[in-house]
């Protein structure tokens, strides 16, 4: 593959009713075979040398679905999770999920718990699943926290609040904020996913829905990003002489 890898993949797994009914299925249907998919795209992930995927499973505004939908996508986790554990195991991989867990079913916040713990030595591939994730629900919940380390002493009163501060109170904290953010299924919008982290990410939207997006679609859209220039503010000019230095410099 040409140009640089991305360190950290992000993507909105889209699409999967559209696909279902689009074979005359319900649309659980779509649920159940995307959930297939996940850890054939982590492998593939893994085998072009992405170190972090965070997948969007489940959003704060998701309960809003019919709730025979969001019943059957918390089935289909309970029986995601049993199988993380074991294909965790197998590549190495260390999940960790996003987002507020409380609201979740308790048997379900047992076996995110378990699965953080057994995966924390795993050395490979990062794998965030974010659940009842909504990142403006994720930095209010951070700005409380503050508050209240704040009134507790635990944080300096005196000291400023920075950027820095305010990502270790995030749910991402420790994990470098995505490079790139795929899209499936042809929606170009973010639905309250990762708003701070992706501030300067580069965004990759296509057409396929998320079962069908398989390791030929995943290289694609890294090849594609290969191509990009991320100036951060910066000018072309700029960039071009920074890389030439520092290829002069190896
Ligand atoms: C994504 O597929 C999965 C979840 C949001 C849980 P959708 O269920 O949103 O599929 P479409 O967008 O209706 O086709
Ligand atoms: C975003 O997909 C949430 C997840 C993929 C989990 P949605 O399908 O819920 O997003 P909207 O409602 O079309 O923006
Ligand atoms: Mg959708």
């Amino acid at each position: 593959m040409s140009g640089a890898i991305p360190r950290h993949v992000a993507i909105i797994l889209d699409g999967n009713g559209r696909w279902a009914k689009s074979k005359g299925m319900p649309r659980v249907y779509g649920h159940t075979m995307g959930a297939k998919n996940v850890e054939t795209v982590c492998r593939a992930a893994w085998n072009m040398g992405i170190q972090y995927l965070t997948m969007y499973a489940f959003s704060t505004e998701n309960w809003n679905r019919p709730g025979d939908e969001v019943s059957a996508i918390m089935d289909l986790l309970r029986s995601y999770l049993k199988t993380c554990k074991k294909t965790a195991k197998k590549n190495n991989m260390r999940v960790r999920v996003l987002g507020e867990k409380s609201r979740l079913a308790p048997d379900i916040q047992e076996s995110i718990a378990v699965l953080e713990e057994y995966t924390r030595q795993f050395d490979g591939l990062n794998f965030q699943i974010a659940l009842n994730y909504g990142s403006r629900d994720e930095i209010t919940r951070a700005v409380n926290r503050i508050i209240e380390d704040r009134d507790s002493g635990v944080l300096d009163r005196n000291e400023p609040v920075t950027e820095e501060l305010i990502a270790s109170y995030l749910d991402t904290a420790g994990i470098p904020d995505p490079d790139l953010l795929i899209r499936t299924s042809g929606e170009q919008r973010l639905s309250n996913y990762l708003l701070w982290q992706c501030a300067y990410t580069e965004f990759y939207f296509v057409d396929i829905h998320w079962p069908d997006f398989r390791e030929n679609e995943l290289r694609k859209a890294v090849e594609d990003y290969g191509h990009r220039s991320r100036r951060y503010g910066k000018t072309g000019e700029q960039i071009v002489e920074e890389s030439s230095e520092g290829q002069a410099s190896v």
